[in-house]
């Protein structure tokens, strides 16, 4: 009988607690697939009082997650507690220094230490595996490294926030307005209380977007280069006038590699209503992976929760107990490219554009000079009639051309009187 992979498991929250019930339920049929068991040895949170209703008395508790890694009856470590740097890269660094494979569910880790991570990961001879940081359940780590790693990639994007998706999707299905979906998204624990600002900001999808993208193009991790938008002013009008424009509102993480360099952008954007992201509603992810011999792959599900991410997890620790170890980024860390950034000007596409004006004459001529003086040639323009408050909405969209131009429009509108608020850009991604 070939000896259980021992696994120390750090962080009992809603992914460590389904790790612990998930290899318990299923136990027989993993060590079947696997071809041996696993088994949990020690585990570390922050409160050993805590009841998690789980029984733990089988497993050692260690107060300080990184001595987990050295112990002896541990080959592997499980770290579930989150945050780029602190315990988690401490527990991280530990795991490589003893020699042992580790398996992660955090994308800020990995979005900021990822590089180092693999190097220290190749240099001890052992596997850095994250199926669960991006997307949850999705095996979209396996896609990109396994199943896709004879093409090259041409695009990765999707929709890698399920709060915001929510939000989003709640907002299309009701007509009601962002902070009053965000309230019931935090009641429902799909938005973080009291600050939801790393989901709505953008930011979780960016960290996902980089480890993508790294795995897409054999870049390094570069999640500094990733532009950055969220959804706080997307406004209930912004998806009315998409859905009568034959679209819907997605935040979009968009990554693509040329001659231009490296491109990373997280943006509200609207999809048209053909689309596979156009149907992606609720809590759900989903990304899309275009090659050039295999074409477009689309790969969705629940990106995040107990079950799909636990599932996550322990497919990856499965991996580990077979002895697949794989390079993390998919090929060794000195074949990653440092690709510089593409400037966001080069690239070429439609744009929608909603502008809050003052209700007098000469301010539609105002705008639309600033777009012709820009260079920017607008495919049809809608003006609503004026709200309660004596403001006017009016939506554009522009032909295709330069993002730079949309750009050069709106700094040359930037404090002009006419304007009541900041224009809502949001960039159309075609079929
Ligand atoms: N939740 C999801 O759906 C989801 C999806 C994909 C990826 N992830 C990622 O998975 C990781 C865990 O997320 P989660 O939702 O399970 O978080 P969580 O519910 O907040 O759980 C975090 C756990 O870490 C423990 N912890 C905190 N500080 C610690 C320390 N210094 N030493 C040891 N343990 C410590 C906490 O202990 P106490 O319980 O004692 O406070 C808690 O058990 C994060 O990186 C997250 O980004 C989560």
């Amino acid at each position: 009988m070939t000896q259980a992979l021992r696994i120390a498991l750090a962080g009992l929250g809603t992914v460590g607690g389904g790790v612990l019930k998930l290899l318990a339920e299923n136990a027989a049929l993993i060590e079947r697939r696997a071809g041996r068991a696993i088994e949990v040895v020690a585990i570390s949170a922050r409160d050993r009082t805590r009841d998690r209703g789980i029984d733990l008395s089988g497993y050692e508790w260690v107060d300080d997650s990184a001595s987990l890694a050295r112990l002896d009856n541990v080959d592997a470590v499980v770290e579930l507690i989150g945050g780029s740097d602190g315990p988690a890269l401490t527990l991280a660094r530990a795991a490589f220094n003893q020699g042992k494979s580790l398996v992660t569910g955090n994308k800020a880790m990995l979005a900021h230490h990822g590089l180092e991570l693999a190097e220290a990961a190749e240099k001890a001879n052992v596997a850095l595996k994250y199926e669960a940081a991006v997307a949850g359940g999705i095996p979209v780590i396996k896609g990109l490294r396994e199943g896709a790693a004879a093409n090259v990639i041409e695009h990765v994007y999707g929709v890698l926030n399920g709060t915001c998706n929510f939000i989003l999707t709640t907002m299309e299905a009701t007509g009601r307005d962002f902070a009053d979906i965000l309230s019931e998204a935090q009641s429902l624990g799909y938005a973080e209380k009291p600050d939801p600002s790393i989901d709505i900001d953008g930011v979780d999808a960016a960290h996902k977007l980089s480890i993508l993208a790294s795995l897409a193009f054999g870049a390094q991790v570069d999640f500094d280069a990733v532009q950055i938008t969220g959804i706080r002013h997307v406004i209930a009008a912004d998806i009315a006038e998409a859905a009568a424009l034959g679209f819907r509102v997605r935040l979009v993480g968009f990554g693509e590699a040329d001659s231009h360099g490296l491109f990373q952008r997280v943006h509200p954007c609207l999809v048209p209503e053909g689309h596979p992201l156009a149907h992606v509603t609720g809590s759900l992810n989903a990304v899309v992976v275009e090659g050039n011999h295999v074409g477009r792959l689309l790969f969705q599900g629940r990106g995040a929760g107990e079950g799909p991410t636990a599932s996550a997890v322990v497919a990856d620790l499965i991996d580990i107990a077979r002895g697949e170890y794989g390079p993390a980024f998919g090929m060794p860390v000195k074949s990653l490219t440092k690709l510089h950034t593409a400037p966001a000007g080069e690239r070429r596409g439609r744009a929608y554009l909603r502008f809050t004006v003052a209700d007098r004459p000469g301010v539609l001529a105002e705008l639309t000079a600033a777009m012709r003086d820009a260079g920017v040639s607008i495919e049809s323009l809608i003006q609503r009639g004026a709200t309660a408050d004596g403001s006017v909405l009016l939506v554009m969209v522009t032909h295709e051309g330069p993002e730079r131009s949309v750009a050069h429009a709106l700094e040359k509108l930037e404090g002009s009187p006419s304007l009541l608020g900041a224009p809502m850009l949001m960039y159309i991604l075609e079929n």
